[in-house]
Parts: C-alpha cells; structure tokens; sequence
C-alpha cells in the first residue's frame, strides 16, 4: 500500500474521499497522517472518526515559511509517509518541502488550470461567466498550481448557478478523481513529466 500523508486546512471532504477510497478496496494505500494548519478544520474532526492520526501544525507559531515547511517534513518522515496529497491545503509551499518529496507532493484545485490559479477559484471561474468549470489534480512544483496535470474533470456552469452551488458541483467531481490520479501517479516514474512542464 502506498504510504499517504494529507496536508488539509478547512472542511477535508477531499480527505475523507480518499480515506473512502481506500476502505472501499479502490485504492491500495494507507493514510499514515493528517497534517492540519487550523484549530477549526473540520478535517481534524474526520480523522478523528475515521481513525487517522492527526497532527495540528500552526504555520503562526513559525518565523518563516521555510521553518513552517521543516516542521512539516519532519512530520511527514516521523509518520513514515511516501506521497504527499494537499487536499485543500492553503498555504504557499518552498524548496524545504519540495525538495523532501521530489515527484512526490499532489495537489486539487477547483478549476481547470492553467486558469484561475490562486485563492478563490471557483469565485474567479464564477466572476469571468465561464460555462465550463472543473478541477485539477497536479504534482507541486514551487509555482503556485503549476505542476504538471495528472487529471482533470469539467462541469458545466448553470444559468441559476451561485459560486456555492457551483463548487458543490465541481467537489463531486474531485472527490471521484483525486484518489485516481493518486494511484495513476503512484504507477508511473514523474520525474520526466514535472521537469517538461518546468
Ligand atoms: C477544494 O475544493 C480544493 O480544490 C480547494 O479547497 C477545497 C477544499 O475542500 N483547494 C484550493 O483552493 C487550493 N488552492 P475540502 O476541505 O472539503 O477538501
């Protein structure tokens, strides 16, 4: 099974996807640990019910980035984890951690990269008038959700959308591909596809 470490800072519907995925027999892997960055995540709450060892992280607590990140890594090795998955992770990443788990770190973004990258996604996707929204699963790199693609689903945006109701859309579909790319990325070597879009 392949050794997860999930990185979450709010609701961890994402979380508990891939923790479905496994005790439905659709992915061979184990969540090592959860890593949360906010007392009021729901997630801590998931994990707590579905049995997962969590660990609160306060990126306040740290002088920089790179400290936040050290503690992080330390974590993840402690907890024995082989792939990193942010799974509504909001903090920016640096070289400390990328360079810990090279090829290894994925992340779900609730829009069709390379558009709408950043915080608010869905209200960006919202506020063009799109009619096709989405999400992404990606490998990180240290540009802001600009690894390379392992997956992508579309939804279509409706005439009485809000953004609310529009990202209930697009969650259905994250929670369905990010425990498939998962497995897709564990089963190929991705070194060569994050270095070619670098
Ligand atoms: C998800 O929609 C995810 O794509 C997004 O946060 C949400 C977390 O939901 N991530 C980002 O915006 C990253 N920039 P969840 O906590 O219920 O999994």
């Amino acid at each position: 099974p392949l050794k997860l470490g999930i990185m979450a800072s709010g609701n961890g519907s994402n979380f508990e996807s891939v923790a479905q995925a496994i005790k439905n027999g659709e992915l061979d892997a184990k969540i090592q640990v959860l890593i949360y960055n906010n007392t009021s995540a729901k997630a801590a709450v998931r994990a707590e019910n579905l049995g997962v060892p969590s660990v609160f992280l306060d990126h306040r607590k740290y002088k920089n980035r790179e400290e936040f990140d050290g503690e992080i890594v330390q974590t993840l090795r402690q907890y024995d984890v082989e792939w990193v998955i942010m799974a509504g992770w909001m903090r920016l990443v640096t070289p400390i951690l990328i360079d810990a788990f090279p090829d290894k770190i994925i992340n779900i973004h609730p829009s069709l990269l390379p558009s709408f990258k950043g915080v608010n996604a869905v209200e960006q996707a919202f506020a063009a008038g799109v009619k096709i929204a989405g999400c992404t699963v990606h490998l990180v790199c240290l540009e802001m959700d600009s690894g390379a693609i392992l997956m992508q689903a579309a939804v279509p945006v409706l005439p009485n959308d809000t953004p609310e109701t529009l990202h209930a859309r697009i969650q259905v579909e994250e929670h369905r591909i990010l425990p498939i790319a998962i497995a897709l990325a564990s089963q190929h070597n991705l070194h060569q596809l994050n270095k070619y879009t670098q």
